[in-house]
């Protein structure tokens, strides 16, 4: 029960890692809020806040849903991957920033004061492999990633004195919708799985509950010292 008595606010908790998550923190012992587009896929026993994670109203929802609030995961994310550099449309390079980016730092906000006001408590990001690598196909992402690496420093360190800890989780490719849409956008969506797969030192992907548990860990206090800082969870993807 690592989460006993915490209340955490999870977003994109309808599916994928973020649906893990949610899972993950209620069998820790917390209160989770859970935040997505629609309820359909959020675990039973998670208080649903149903709207766009990029919009004011959603999150002022969500906090006044939570009272106090001990941990935030901002997980929801998109991609417009299997579009080349130059093809992209300003609109969704405007959008994956939106969501993946901007929604971060406005959930980090919203939740701050409640936090301030408990003691201090712990933020969760989701980063990618792709920010330390690269990629083809995906700059908007991959650059979405990269601010989000950047983002947890500069927060962690700024937000240190009022004892909110900031981090990011930078999972390999783990088996979701995202990931199989992202493939199935593929030129061979075949053959594109294999390259991911065995791309990964492991030659497998991740499942969601092995990056939940990387989230529930940096929500939990056993994360103490951690701040600012980006846990890979990759499958070897950046060692190899
Ligand atoms: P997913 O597509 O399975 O789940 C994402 C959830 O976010 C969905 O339930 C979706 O409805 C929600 N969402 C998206 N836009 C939203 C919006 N504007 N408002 C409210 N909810 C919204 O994706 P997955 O794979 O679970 O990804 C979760 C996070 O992990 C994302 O930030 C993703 O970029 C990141 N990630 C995923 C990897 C993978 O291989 N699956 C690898 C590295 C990072």
């Amino acid at each position: 029960m690592r989460l006993d008595g915490k209340t955490i606010i999870i977003t994109g908790a309808a599916s994928g890692i973020g649906q893990a998550s949610a899972r993950r923190a209620l069998e820790e012992g917390a209160r989770v809020i859970g935040v997505d587009l629609n309820g359909d896929g959020m675990p039973d026993g998670v208080e649903p806040v149903i709207g766009d994670v990029t919009a004011a109203a959603t999150i002022a929802r969500a906090v006044e849903t939570a009272g106090t609030i001990h941990g935030l995961g901002t997980i929801a994310g998109i991609s417009r991957s299997g579009v080349a550099i130059d093809e992209l449309s300003p609109e969704d390079w405007d959008q994956v920033f939106a969501v993946n980016v901007k929604a971060c730092w406005q959930w980090l906000v919203g939740a701050l004061p409640s936090m301030r006001a408990a003691g201090g408590g712990s933020v969760v990001m989701v980063a990618s492999q792709l920010a330390f690598g690269g990629g083809r196909l995906n700059a908007a992402y991959i650059a979405s990633k990269g601010a989000i690496v950047s983002l947890v420093k500069t927060a962690g360190f700024e937000l240190a004195p009022d004892n909110v800890r900031v981090n990011a989780v930078a999972p390999g490719a783990i088996d979701t919708p995202m990931l199989n849409g992202s493939m199935s956008r593929a030129e061979d969506p075949a053959a594109a799985r294999d390259y991911s797969r065995n791309r990964h030192a492991m030659k497998r992907f991740g499942q969601a509950d092995e990056i939940a548990n990387g989230v529930v860990y940096l929500l939990s206090d056993e994360a103490s010292f951690s701040t600012g800082s980006v846990i890979t969870i990759d499958g070897g993807w950046t060692a190899a």
